[in-house]
Parts: C-alpha cells; sequence; structure tokens
C-alpha cells in the first residue's frame, strides 16, 4: 500500500467492534427487494460484490419497520420475521470478506405515501411534505408507542440474523427526522413544541431499540445536519441532539443533510455541479460537539479527500456511497496505489437515485456491472478470438473495455480523430466536467486492456469484411437533427453539438430551439460566453429530463445569467434578424441572430444494416440503435459482450435493457 494513504485503512472502532478500515458503504435503497420487502438473489450479489471490493463497514439501506412507512416499491424490509434468512445471508456474505454490517432501520412516515405503501402515510402532524403532496395522518400517542416497539422488534430481527449493528435513520425528513424538525412537527404535546420535546422520539426509539438488543450491541444513529428549509433542523440543534445521542449509548453518528423539501439544493445527494465533500463542514461540527466516532458522506470520492478528513480530524470515518456503486473495488485500487485505475463516480445522479426516485432499480452509468453482478461472472471465455467495433463513443467503448476485460482480441475504429463520442459535447458545458472523467477513465482503459484503437479510421463493410473479425459491435451512435425549413435565408444555424465541439461559430443574440437537458446546457454555455440567448421549448417546461437536482440548479444559473425561457413555444419561421414563434396566445417576432437546434438526435445505422451478413455476429448498440442516454450506451456496449459470449441474463435485467427511455 501507497504509506500516505494508510489513515484510510487504519482499523477504527464502532461501539465494541473493530472495523478493518475507515471506509464505509452508507445506505442506499437499491429497489432489489422482492414486493415483500425480502432480499433477492440479485441484492446478495451485489452486497458480496461491495464487501470483496475492501470496504470496512457496509450500512444496508434504509428497511422499512412498519408498512406505512415503506417509501420505495421494492425497499428491504425488516418489518417482520420471514425478512430474517435474507439478513443472514447478506451477513455471512459481508463477514466472508471481513466486513462489518449493519442495517438501516427507517420509517418514512410523510415522505412514504399511498404509492409505495399502499396505506395512508403517517407524520407528527398532519401537513403533507412539499414534494410527495399527500395528507398524512397525525400520530396519536397509541400510534407512536406502536411505531417505536416496530422500531425495537426490527433491530431485534437485525441482531438474531448476525448483522453487527443498527442504524436509526434521522436524516433526510423521514419519520425520526419529522418530529425533530419544527418544519414538520407542530405537536403540542411531549412530542412537540420545544426541541427537547421534538427530540423524545428519537429518545423514546432508541431507549427501545437498546432494551431489544441489549447493551452491548452498537446503535448508530444518521442525522441531516442542518435541512436549509424554513424551520429546519440547524446544525446548533443538530449537535445538541449529537450530545443527547453520545450520553444515550450511540455508537457512532452519521451526518448528511437535508429533506425531501431542499433535495432540489443538491446537498443530500451532490451532483456533478456541486463540489466534492460539501458536506465535510458538517460533520466535523458534529465531531467538534461529541467524543464518539463521526462518519462523514456526501461527495467525497477522492482517496486524497477521504485522507485529509482523517487526518485533519474533521470525521472518523468515510462514507463512499455512489463510489462504490462506480466501482466496489475502490477500496483494494487505493490500498494497493492503483489510483489510476478507480473508476470515480462522476455524479451523473443519472443511473442511480433519478432511476430510484422513478420508483426504478439502482444502477449505474459508468458501472455496467452494478445490479448485474451475476450477469457479469460470466465475462470471460473471449478466447482471442476477435471483436471488432465501430465507433468510439460511449457505447462502442464499453463494448470494447468489457470485450478486452472478457478475453477477446478488439480492434476499435472510430472516424474522428479522438474517443468520446457524444460524451465530448456533454462535457463542454459548464459544470459537466463528469463526462470528460469518464471519456479520460475509458480511454486509458483501453490502453491499459490493450485494445487497438484506430482513429481517423471509417468502417463500412467492406472494411469489416477484409478485417474478418470473429464479431462486430456497431456502435456508430447519432447525429443531431438538422431540420431544413423552407424560406430561412440569411439566418445563421448550427446544431448545438457543433456549438459546444467548437466546430461552428455563434454570434449574437441566439434563440436556442428546444429546452430539453441538452438545449439548456448548450444556451447555458452560450450565455457563459457573453452571447443573449432565449430557449424555446414546445413542452410546457424547460429541461424536464434532467435529474431533478441539476435542473433546479441549471434553471437558478440560467436566470442568473439572464437567459430568457419560452416554454409552450414553437419555432415557426425566421426572417432577416429574428425568429417567428408561437404559443398558445400569440405569434410573434423574436430578435436573432442565430439559430442553435437541440432537437435530438436520430441514429446512424446505415452501416449496421449492410454489416448484417449471415456469417457475422452482429451486434448494434447505444445511439445507434435508438437515441438515449450514456446510461443505456455504456450497458449496451458491455452486454453486447455478454451476449457475444453466450451469457443468460435474468428477466429482470432483461427487462431493465429493453426499457431504456428514448432521451437525448
Ligand atoms: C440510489 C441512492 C439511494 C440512497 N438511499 C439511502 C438510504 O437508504 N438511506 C440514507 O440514509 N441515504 C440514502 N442515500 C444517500 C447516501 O447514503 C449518501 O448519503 C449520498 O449518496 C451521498 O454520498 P455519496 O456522495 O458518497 O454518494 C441514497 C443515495 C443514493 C444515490
Ligand atoms: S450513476 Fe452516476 S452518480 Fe450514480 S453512482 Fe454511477 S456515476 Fe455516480
Amino acid at each position: 500500500m501507497k504509506q500516505s494513504y494508510q489513515a484510510i485503512f487504519n482499523p477504527g472502532s464502532i461501539g465494541r467492534l473493530t472495523a478493518k478500515n475507515r471506509l464505509v458503504l452508507p445506505a442506499i435503497v437499491h429497489n432489489y427487494a422482492d414486493n415483500a420487502g425480502h432480499a433477492t438473489p440479485r441484492y446478495l450479489a451485489h452486497i458480496e460484490r461491495i464487501a470483496r471490493g475492501g470496504v470496512g463497514t457496509i450500512i444496508l439501506e434504509a428497511s422499512f419497520v412498519r408498512q406505512e412507512g415503506k417509501g420505495f416499491l421494492h425497499q428491504l424490509g425488516i418489518h417482520d420475521d420471514g425478512v430474517i434468512p435474507g439478513l443472514r445471508a447478506l451477513a455471512e456474505s459481508a463477514h466472508r470478506h471481513g466486513a462489518l454490517i449493519g442495517i438501516q432501520l427507517f420509517h418514512g412516515g410523510r415522505q412514504a405515501s399511498t404509492r409505495t405503501s399502499g396505506l395512508t402515510p403517517v407524520a407528527p402532524s398532519a401537513i403533507p411534505d412539499p414534494v410527495v403532496n399527500e395528507l398524512p395522518h397525525e400520530l396519536t400517542l397509541a400510534d407512536i408507542s406502536e411505531i417505536i416497539a416496530a422500531f425495537a422488534a426490527a433491530a431485534q430481527r437485525a441482531k438474531m440474523a448476525g448483522l453487527d449493528f443498527v442504524e436509526l435513520h434521522g436524516a433526510h425528513g423521514y419519520l425520526i427526522a419529522q418530529f425533530l424538525s419544527s418544519f414538520s412537527n407542530r405537536r403540542q404535546d411531549a412530542y412537540g413544541g420545544t426541541p427537547e420535546k421534538r427530540r423524545r422520539f428519537l429518545e423514546e426509539v432508541y431507549a427501545a431499540v437498546r432494551d431489544a438488543v441489549g447493551a452491548d450491541f452498537p446503535i448508530t444513529v444518521r442525522l441531516s445536519g442542518v435541512e436549509n428549509v424554513p424551520d429546519g433542523l440547524t446544525i446548533e440543534q443538530t449537535a445538541a441532539t449529537a450530545q443527547k445521542l453520545e450520553q444515550l449509548g450511540a455508537a457512532a453518528l452519521h451526518i448528511s443533510c437535508g429533506n425531501y423539501a431542499t433535495y432540489a439544493q443538491g446537498t443530500m445527494i451532490p451532483p456533478m455541479a456541486i463540489g466534492d465533500g460539501v458536506l465535510v463542514p458538517l460533520a466535523e461540527r458534529i465531531k467538534k460537539s461529541v467524543r464518539i466516532p463521526v462518519i462523514a458522506v456526501g461527495k467525497i470520492r477522492t482517496p486524497a479527500m477521504a485522507l485529509e478528513v482523517l487526518e485533519q480530524g474533521k470525521a472518523d470515518f468515510i462514507a463512499l456511497g455512489r463510489s462504490l456503486l462506480a466501482d466496489p473495488d475502490w477500496p483494494i485500487k487505493v490500498a494497493a496505489g492503483e489510483l489510476a485505475d478507480v473508476r470515480h463516480c462522476i455524479a451523473c445522479n443519472q443511473g442511480c437515485i433519478s432511476r430510484l426516485f422513478a420508483q426504478e432499480t439502482v444502477l449505474c452509468t459508468i458501472n455496467p456491472e452494478t445490479g448485474r453482478e451475476a450477469e457479469f461472472a460470466g465475462l470471460h471465455g473471449g478466447n482471442g478470438r476477435k471483436v471488432l467495433v465501430v465507433g468510439g463513443g460511449p457505447a462502442g467503448m464499453a463494448a470494447a473495455r468489457w470485450g478486452a476485460l472478457a478475453g477477446f482480441d478488439v480492434s476499435l475504429h472510430e472516424a474522428r480523430s479522438v474517443l468520446g463520442g457524444q460524451l465530448i459535447a456533454a462535457a463542454a458545458a459548464p459544470h459537466r466536467e463528469g463526462w470528460e472523467s469518464l471519456r479520460e477513465y475509458l480511454v486509458h482503459e483501453l490502453s491499459r486492456l490493450g485494445v487497438k484503437v484506430h482513429l481517423d479510421s471509417a468502417m463500412d463493410a467492406a472494411g469489416v469484411a477484409r478485417a474478418n473479425p470473429w464479431a462486430v459491435i456497431v456502435a456508430s451512435g447519432a447525429e443531431p437533427l438538422r431540420p431544413e425549413i423552407p424560406g430561412w435565408k440569411g439566418m445563421p444555424v448550427a446544431a448545438g453539438r457543433d456549438i459546444l465541439e467548437g466546430s461552428a461559430a455563434h454570434q449574437g443574440h441566439v434563440v436556442v430551439a428546444g429546452g430539453g437537458c441538452s438545449g439548456a446546457q448548450t444556451a447555458e454555455y452560450l450565455a457563459s460566453v457573453g452571447h443573449e440567448v432565449t430557449v424555446i421549448e414546445a413542452e410546457g417546461d424547460i429541461a424536464i429530463d434532467a435529474p431533478v437536482d441539476e435542473r433546479a440548479l441549471m434553471l437558478a444559473r440560467l436566470q442568473q445569467h439572464g437567459v430568457k425561457l419560452m416554454p409552450n413555444t414553437r419555432l415557426i419561421n425566421a426572417t432577416a434578424g429574428g425568429v417567428v414563434v408561437a404559443s398558445p396566445h400569440e405569434t410573434r417576432t423574436l430578435p436573432a441572430d442565430m439559430v442553435v437546434m437541440c432537437l435530438g438526435a436520430k441514429s446512424v445505422n446505415e452501416f449496421a444494416r449492410t454489416s448484417e451478413a449471415p456469417h457475422l455476429r452482429s451486434r448494434v448498440v447505444g445511439d445507434a440503435v435508438l437515441p438515449r442516454k450514456v446510461t443505456e450506451a455504456v450497458a449496451e456496449g458491455a452486454f453486447a459482450i455478454l451476449d457475444l459470449l453466450g451469457v443468460k441474463l435474468s428477466p429482470v435485467v432483461l427487462q431493465e435493457l429493453q426499457s431504456g427511455a428514448p432521451g437525448n
């Protein structure tokens, strides 16, 4: 191990337990459980894979303690004894690799809904959560006692299943946090009215759980340092709660941030546009108030930052959430000094949390193996057979990387002089540098794995025939739609992608036609280099295909730049110096010096059709099939390799692959 990262790999204490290192997988709902909340083989394979990568401590996802508190359709449950065998198997899978494993005990309160649980949500006060927007039932004293008993029973199940500890989910605006915060708790009885009374529910849950598990079983608690909402939790209030929990005997505290109402601010699960380590100051502040260990979380992606937080005493443990979805081997690679090989999470929030909020399974845009560990166990047997990949965008590079890992002899032909395809334009927009880091990672991998990359090498069917590969993977991508508009004379027009790649000039007042995510990003780029910009969009809102937090942050930046947004508006025509647009109320001319088209893309698949020779194994992947997101492109590239190897996919994985939503 590189000596300089030693502090990350020193053992650490959580109550009476010793973790082998300072790295923690925080709770992450995966939506892999069955309808009853039981762990599935997919869940087991995923947790075992993460344990194999060397993390010291695993916290299983927020697991509902009672049905009305279930917040996600396929969340893990700990609400009845039927869950115990699955939890036992999960415990064993972590222990096989020397990791500690606990589970997060969860009740969603008013952030659960009839849709997720089938029951009316409950809350300290009958006030709907502003995002979920469902009126909850206000808990009676008898209801409160029953829920406290459910937490205790859940903790007992965790102990019976052989888990090492439990974490109470007191953060993110769920039931315990709803009691703690006057944003959601307006009670005037024993459970509300003063900070001490608002804390009472947490203290009673803690005491009941302690009674259930005995004196030495570690209980940790996750808290939101602040909620950033009027009447929400402040860091002083959380510090007081932390001190109380220390007095009660909590083994560690885990400091996160926010609730659903403030999720879009981008601090709870920080997206690309928010800096690394943004929540560390909250953990640091709590650490100054207590002597028990503190776990820091929130886009701590690099070993350098993890080390700094530990060495400067800002926290005792580092939670790596999305970093372990993106690369479960982060710990062992860093321990071995293989820093360049770490596939760092790019905080795109596309494959993981955006899918979860859509009640889909959690995947990872840049790691197609996440949640498909069983399938990828079959990634071998290429035996040096020649695979030719046409196209060096994300789908083609993924096919080449996973093809080389499987043992194929892979050549990749890219028509341009650079690898990356649409990642190049994507990375050029402000705050989108994560896409460049993905591009660089894939370039690094192709070189490390010996893929023969041919740039400036357009391929056609005759070229493939000459190369005579065993299989060809067509990843020729998509090109921007450039609609011909009759009668447009003298109005310069360019595609958004060409603007971002620097291959088209831009001038004066720009009208961006198409206000999806890519149009909004192109508008931001143009505004950031000094243009006056108007975005027109036929649908009722701008950037609705962007992750919710990225969207909120981007709309705020567009506003700061003075970009004019015109939803419900269509482009009709262009005249000298202006464009004619129509909204439901009027048709008018807007001044414009050029139009930038962001109206989507169409597949480039001529080559695919001509290469379907019967003797050649041919697979078409990514945007060449249908323009969609990077998540689908990378997955299809890698899965084409599994398909060539004859790996059978589980029905759920097959269905996921077939349901990739169209987009751009
Ligand atoms: C898909 C997904 C599911 C999550 N589920 C939970 C959860 O069950 N409980 C919880 O406290 N936090 C949950 N979180 C938040 C993470 O535990 C973590 O705090 C957050 O991702 C920030 O850390 P990171 O930047 O290392 O990913 C979830 C995050 C993601 C991306
Ligand atoms: S989908 Fe994006 S944000 Fe989520 S873990 Fe993967 S790289 Fe990170």
